[in-house]
């Protein structure tokens, strides 16, 4: 068990937990409608379970937003969910400070729209701003965990040939600090709804022992009860990170 309740008889969330926002094209072609009105509720749902994360005490919510691979959507599939980023961080610039919400964004921001990157810099500043314990939502954006890591591996290189590193000095946490994910711990729990069993390159670093969730529900329908169960059963594992207990 790895379980401990706060004060008000609650189990304590994990620090970090971590969604694959998957089943939206489903969730629409099930009502008969368009794709993207399955990202318009997936994108609904986002904001609602980062709210609820925020306010159970989850420090952390990474989600997959937009990996390497979805580029291969049609045109109109895939400027519907930049569309909806888009809205999604000119209403964080307005509201993030007041609500104590720190905003990143993991992956290659070199493809995306230069308004998205300089959206996402604004956010990354207003975030710098914020204190480092309040909740922190990172999007995964043009992610891929491959991409991620030989962006890493080459920085690193780099900075060998710089003369700023050795490459004796590689080890876990060095090489950790030129990930996306530089300074912040790896998720305990990783979330896939919509039944699908598999991590498509998502957090593969990072994921080394955490423990992972699935269900069947799409991800529009993924609600704070949904939430509680996977916490849950995040509490009833035995977590022995290699070890004999
Ligand atoms: C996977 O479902 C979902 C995506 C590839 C896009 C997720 C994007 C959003 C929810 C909108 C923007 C996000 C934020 C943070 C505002 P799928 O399309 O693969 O569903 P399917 O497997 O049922 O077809």
């Amino acid at each position: 068990m790895t379980g401990t309740g706060n004060q008000a008889g609650r189990l304590l969330p994990p620090r970090h937990i971590a969604i694959i926002m998957d089943g939206n094209g489903r969730w629409a072609a099930k009502r008969g409608l368009p794709r993207t009105a399955g990202h318009k509720a997936g994108a609904e749902n986002f904001r609602k379970i980062a709210t609820y994360c925020k306010n159970i005490g989850v420090k952390y919510l990474t989600v997959y937003a937009f990996s390497t691979e979805n580029w291969k959507r049609s045109e109109t599939e895939v400027a519907a969910i930049m569309a909806l980023l888009k809205r999604y961080l000119l209403e964080a610039v307005d509201t993030m400070e007041r609500d104590h919400i720190r905003l990143h964004f993991f992956g290659d921001m070199t493809p995306v729209s230069p308004e998205l990157q300089a959206l996402a810099r604004e956010t990354d500043e207003i975030t710098e701003h914020l204190s480092p314990d309040d909740f922190q939502a990172n999007v995964c954006l043009n992610y891929g965990g491959r991409d991620e890591i030989v962006r890493a591996a080459r920085q690193f290189a780099e900075d060998c040939a710089a003369g700023k590193r050795r490459p004796g000095e590689l080890d876990e946490a060095v090489f950790s600090s030129y990930l996306d994910s530089a300074g912040i711990p790896d998720p305990e729990l990783i979330i896939r709804p919509s039944g699908e069993l598999r991590l498509s390159n998502f957090l593969l670093w990072q994921s080394a022992y955490a423990e992972f969730y699935y269900t069947d529900t799409l991800w529009p329908d993924f609600g704070e009860a949904e939430l509680d169960k996977a916490i849950a059963a995040y509490h009833s594992r035995d977590r022995r990170f290699g070890g004999v207990k």
